[in-house]
């Protein structure tokens, strides 16, 4: 498929089947994370990956409850940290993350596995780190939710390349 087309087509969702993806999936997804780009080849990204429920349960607690139902009940919630004591950079290091996000629901898509990333909940990124037990170096970058789509998928929208010109 063109790389346009995958762009394009990516969406987020946000109701899963309650299938578990594969192991070869999910290494397949934090593979195209791990060959990001990163400022000084740094690499600051961390994965945690969680399957059990009781723990997904609990990270619901840390957003609205609007977003807490699709972590609840993704079948795997990928956490996303920068490590503070690889950083060389805050604003390159944070853009390096975006980018290997990017990859990871990038390459979910092509593998068939639908992504959320899920941004509200880092409000809470303290409270968070401290339920998972991190470091103090671990900085919570996002939660993504991962697994098989069970909605329709929609059209996506964005403006028009037009209106992001600078004149
Ligand atoms: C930094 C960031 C934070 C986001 N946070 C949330 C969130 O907390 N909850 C949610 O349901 N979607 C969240 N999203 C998904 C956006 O709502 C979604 O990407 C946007 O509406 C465009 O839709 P699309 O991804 O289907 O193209 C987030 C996306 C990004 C990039």
């Amino acid at each position: 498929m063109d790389i346009l087309d995958i762009i394009r087509k990516r969406r987020s969702i946000r109701e899963y089947k309650k299938d578990m993806p594969k192991d070869t999936e999910i290494e397949k997804i934090l593979e195209s994370g791990r060959w990001a780009p990163s400022g000084l080849n740094n690499q600051p990204w961390r994965f945690l990956v969680i399957k059990e429920k009781g723990k997904k349960d609990g990270l619901g607690k840390f957003t609205k409850p609007e977003y807490a139902d699709t972590i609840r009940n993704a079948p795997v919630v990928l956490i996303v940290c920068m490590d503070n004591a690889d950083s060389y950079n805050r604003d390159k290091d944070l853009m390096a993350i975006g980018a290997c996000i990017e990859n990871i629901l990038l390459t979910a898509h092509t593998t068939g596995i639908a992504t959320c990333w899920m941004g509200e909940i880092i409000n809470q990124k303290e409270k968070l780190a401290k339920y998972l037990k991190f470091d103090e170096d671990l900085e919570i970058m996002a939660v993504i939710a991962l697994g098989y789509s069970d909605e329709d998928i929609a059209e996506g929208c964005r403006k028009p390349l037009s209106g992001l010109m600078i004149e």
